[in-house]
């Protein structure tokens, strides 16, 4: 970087005065710059006082970019006029100085921070903009509620803490597109105004002023307009693509959200799945984190009945063990019709045998609570040997049995649950095997495991209505040998469906998808669009099915979860530029506020709120 040349039309203001920026105020260096090496220098800076501090009548100020700090200082004694200047100046000003690098007296040296060795006595300040008294000090933003952070965003983003977060995120983007670039992918921007593309959430409405009574749908993702590129011939494409999903909002969920958009032609699921790999290899390099190829792969019914969930964590062990078999013709009913029509697992616990009483009363609230009927539990104590209230109801050789299979040792518990519903029965131990993970400390926070989970089954059934509705979405392929099922167990279909997991939560799923249009409108028929209707939403996919379509299977990535996970930040929302809060609402600009008449007249719109209706009823 040039040096600047000293400009004499650059002169301290008066007192409070706001200067015009000018080109001689331009940075030379960024705050991050100011290192030792630049000792002797003479540097122009910009940025924002971040800590002004008056230490025995000498001003020390913390001059912060998005790069770092720098400490100036001023002495009325040296500068008096920069000292009126600078003591002035409230947390959050603006201002440009220009000044000579030197070394700081040794007691004053900070070795934990970069530019801890130096500081600046600035020769010139200009000050730029003042700031009011700030609604919250930026320093102490985790103490501060995050409704007063999501109201002054601007101010929360100026934490570097926030600043690296965002950085994290291009730089994720930038090894995507580099990727992605080097593999031949095309990136392609698919529309925003649709036609709605169900992925089993509520969609945002844009009501239409030239066509009366119609409404656009915001695409809860791209998967028919990526399908239908491959359709296109463009066999290889991506896009960082924004997705709106009006659903119940989580820590991991936001209303709009982006996604990695992929799909591949002429591939195998193998295919999609092996150039997925090398895309997050990448990526998580960028945060430092080096995974090992090729990753792990287990199926679905292997990640439920083991880990108790579909996007398991595999940082700790406490992996279950299938007792079914066991307990088929137990005088146990709670086990025995579960054994028969579910399934019975078990979980050990190291160290659990010391559990309390309320702690084990506890338990079973919780179990109630995730919808079980209980958590039956046997303690191997080191005085009692094994206790149980549930001792009496086994045989000996069921005993037996659950000793040979879990191999349990002193100290240890097994926590039992029985379900005749499968997915419950492992859902719910699955909550409670994380849930024992964090009470004994078992998660490395260092650890990234990632996996493949495959073998989705291909519908999952309303338990009340009967009804099959896509696990995946209703473009997903069923695996090729099990396409016999279609007309007679379509429940017990399993689909070329892959998500991938990491530590414990979903990062991205995919499949490959129905490229024969009499599949494909079976497959709609079976969740319940007759011809008509499949016609009526989905005709436009079923006839660019019948010219001419490839293979094709893709996948999408929930960019921000990933961008979360690797920052290691509690919510979505600390990733996110501008998100919403847990009502969908943006904090800082109000949004959704109430349309003027005007605009809904023009849109033919005419609302009916809660309360009109009520009083209607
Ligand atoms: P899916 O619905 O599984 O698949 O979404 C893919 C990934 O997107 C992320 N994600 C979300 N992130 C934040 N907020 C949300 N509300 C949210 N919902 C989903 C998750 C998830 O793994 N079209 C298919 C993909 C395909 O088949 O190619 C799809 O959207 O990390
Ligand atoms: P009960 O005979 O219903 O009192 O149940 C005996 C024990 O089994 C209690 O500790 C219950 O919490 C537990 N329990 C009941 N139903 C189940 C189930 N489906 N799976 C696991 N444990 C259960």
């Amino acid at each position: 970087m040039s040096l600047p040349t000293p400009v004499s039309s650059v002169s301290t203001p008066a007192v409070g005065a706001i200067q015009p920026f000018q080109p001689a105020l331009r940075r030379t260096s960024w705050c991050n710059q100011v290192t030792p090496q630049a000792v002797g220098q003479t540097v122009v800076l910009n940025g924002w006082v971040s800590v002004n501090r008056d230490l025995g009548g000498i001003t020390f100020i913390e001059l912060r970019d998005r790069t770092g700090l720098v400490q100036l200082v001023a002495d009325p004694q040296k500068n008096a006029g920069v000292h009126a200047v600078l003591g002035s100046l409230r947390n959050e000003a603006v201002i440009s100085i220009i000044g000579v690098v030197s070394h700081r007296p040794e007691e004053t040296i900070n070795p934990n921070h970069p530019t801890g060795t130096v500081e600046i006595y600035p020769e010139t300040v200009t000050v730029l903009n003042r700031s009011k008294v700030l609604p919250f000090q930026l320093d102490e933003a985790a103490q501060v509620d995050e409704a007063v952070r999501l109201k002054y965003r601007y101010l929360d983003l100026r934490r570097p803490e926030m600043y690296k977060n965002l950085q994290l995120r291009h730089k994720l983007a930038h090894a995507m597109r580099t990727y992605f670039n080097a593999e031949g992918f095309l990136e392609i921007e698919t529309p925003i105004l649709i036609r709605t593309t169900p992925e089993g959430a509520r969609d945002y409405l844009v009501p239409s002023r030239v066509h009366a009574g119609s409404a656009y749908a915001l695409p809860q993702s791209p998967q028919l307009f990526k399908q239908i590129l491959m359709m296109s011939g463009c066999e290889r494409y991506f896009q960082l693509a924004r997705c709106f999903r009006d659903e119940d909002l989580r820590s991991d969920r936001q209303p709009e959200f982006t996604q990695i958009d992929v799909e591949m032609s002429f591939v195998t699921q193998d295919d999609v799945m092996n150039t997925m790999e090398g895309l997050i290899t990448e990526m998580f390099k960028e945060a430092d984190v080096h995974l090992q190829r090729p990753f792990r792969r287990m199926t679905w019914q292997y990640a439920m009945e083991t880990y108790g969930s579909d996007k398991p964590d595999l940082r700790f062990g406490l992996e279950f063990v299938k007792l079914t078999e066991v307990f088929t013709e137990s005088d146990f009913a709670v086990f025995r019709e579960p054994a028969q029509k579910g399934i019975v697992l078990a979980l050990k616990v190291p160290g659990a045998a010391s559990y309390s009483r309320k702690e084990l009363d506890d338990l079973q609230k919780d179990a109630k609570r995730f919808g079980a009927k209980g958590l039956a539990y046997i303690l191997f104590t080191e005085d009692e040997g094994m206790k149980s209230p549930i001792l009496k109801y086994f045989s000996d050789a069921e005993k037996q049995a659950i000793v040979d299979k879990v191999q349990p040792e002193t100290g240890d518990a097994i926590f039992f649950m029985a379900d005749v519903n499968f997915n419950k029965a492992c859902d719910v131990l699955g909550r409670f095997r994380i849930q024992f993970a964090k009470k004994h400390n078992l998660i490395s926070p260092d650890s990234h495991e990632v996996t493949w989970v495959v073998d989705f089954p291909m519908f999952e059934k309303d338990e009340a209505t009967g009804a099959l509705s896509p696990c995946h979405h209703p473009f997903t392929a069923p695996k090729p040998d099990h396409l016999h099922l279609l007309h007679t167990a379509p429940e017990q279909m399993l689909a070329q469906a892959y998500d991938m997991a990491y530590n414990g939560a979903e990062i991205g799923g995919g499949s490959i998808r129905v490229h024969q249009p009499e599949l494909q409108e079976a497959l709609l028929k079976v969740i319940g669009f007759d011809a008509a209707a499949a016609h009526d939403q989905f005709g436009f996919l079923l006839e660019a099915l019948q010219f001419g379509a490839p293979p094709h299977g893709g996948i999408a990535f929930g960019m921000d979860r990933i961008a979360q996970m690797l920052t290691g930040s509690d919510s979505i929302r600390e990733v996110i530029a501008f998100p919403k809060n847990n009502q969908a609402t943006c904090l800082m600009t109000q949004a959704p506020v109430a349309p003027a008449p005007a605009q809904t007249k023009e849109l033919h719109f005419d609302w009916v709120l809660p309360e009109e209706e009520e009083s209607k009823a």
